[in-house]
């Protein structure tokens, strides 16, 4: 696994050999979300390793009474496979108006036993960064996510690459990011390009001075897409803490396509947004 990840991060071999194959990640995914529709955790714990990591906002939590324990009727859900590196990502949207949610999940399957052995998890509902589940549901539907054909697939690094580059962006004003035309930003229930789908409405100014911190991976190439989560200095401004934060790019042809964010507010509600948050101070929510 060491090797080849190190082999492609030379970019020296095309082929790259692992254990991880995308049946079994793909299983895991939709293990995932029958387990989420049920509220049936244990289907989860079964296929996990004993000392398995589980977090809920990037805190350490419980398998067994976080969100996995609450049956969701699931609108909306997309899943990405990451054979190389042996992870997964699954978008959940629920608009259930009895408690609405946006979910992110990344999971990291261990390649020698087969086992879950992380499970980080987004569950963004009300108060966090621009929450509206309707909204996301609605852009969402407006989307295209289609399998990339074969034929017309980017390599791992450009996927990559395009992801990473929004990022290097915040801290880099020169950094060039590779827009599409159109792209389109969807931001908790905030859509970017609602008044024009076709125009690139991704590239609206992004600040210049943050620099995001311990980016972790899911490269789906068959999707074309790219997840990476970071810590968000700054993006809630009612916590000194790096933000909890996901972002779902979409790339085609090289460039970015579409971009979905998951963010999670854990000082005051709407991240300090609504005028009763104090720079600096921890509030729980
Ligand atoms: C949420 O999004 C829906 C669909 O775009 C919109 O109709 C609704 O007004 C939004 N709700 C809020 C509170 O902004
Ligand atoms: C900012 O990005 C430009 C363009 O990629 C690069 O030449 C420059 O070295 C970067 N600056 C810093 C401080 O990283
Ligand atoms: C939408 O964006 C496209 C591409 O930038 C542009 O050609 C078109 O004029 C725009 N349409 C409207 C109604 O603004």
């Amino acid at each position: 696994m060491l090797s080849s990840l190190l082999i492609a991060g030379l970019g020296l071999a095309t082929t790259v050999s692992s254990s991880c194959t995308l049946p079994l990640l793909k299983s895991t995914t939709f293990s995932l979300l029958a387990a989420q529709s049920k509220g049936s955790s244990s289907t989860i714990t079964a296929l996990s390793s004993p000392n398995i990591v589980y977090t809920e906002q990037f805190n350490p939590a419980s398998i067994t009474t976080g969100i996995l324990s609450k049956g969701l009727n699931i609108r909306h859900s997309r899943s990405f496979h990451d054979p190389v590196l042996c992870t997964t990502f699954t978008e959940i949207i629920v608009t259930d108006p009895s408690h609405p949610y946006v979910i992110g999940t990344r999971m990291e399957v261990d390649p020698g036993t087969e086992k879950i052995s992380k499970i980080e998890s987004l569950v963004s509902d009300e108060g966090d960064w621009l929450f509206n589940a309707t909204g996301y549901a609605y852009y969402n539907s407006l989307e295209k996510w289609e399998v990339i054909p074969e034929s017309e697939r980017d390599s791992r690094e450009t996927i990559q690459a395009a992801g990473d580059a929004y990022f290097n962006r915040f801290a880099n004003a020169s950094f060039l990011v590779p827009w599409g035309t159109p792209c389109a930003r969807l931001e908790g229930g905030a859509y970017t390009g609602g008044r024009n789908l076709s125009a690139n409405t991704c590239d609206l100014g992004l600040p210049s001075t943050i620099k995001v911190v311990d980016r972790r991976y899911v490269v789906d190439q068959e999707m074309g897409s790219v997840v990476i989560y970071v810590g968000f200095p700054g993006l809630d401004r009612a916590s000194p803490e790096p933000g909890p934060d996901s972002h779902l790019f979409r790339v085609e042809k090289g460039k970015l396509r579409y971009i979905h964010t998951i963010s999670t507010c854990e000082g005051h509600p709407g991240c300090g947004l609504d005028g009763t948050g104090i720079p600096g101070r921890k509030m729980l929510l």
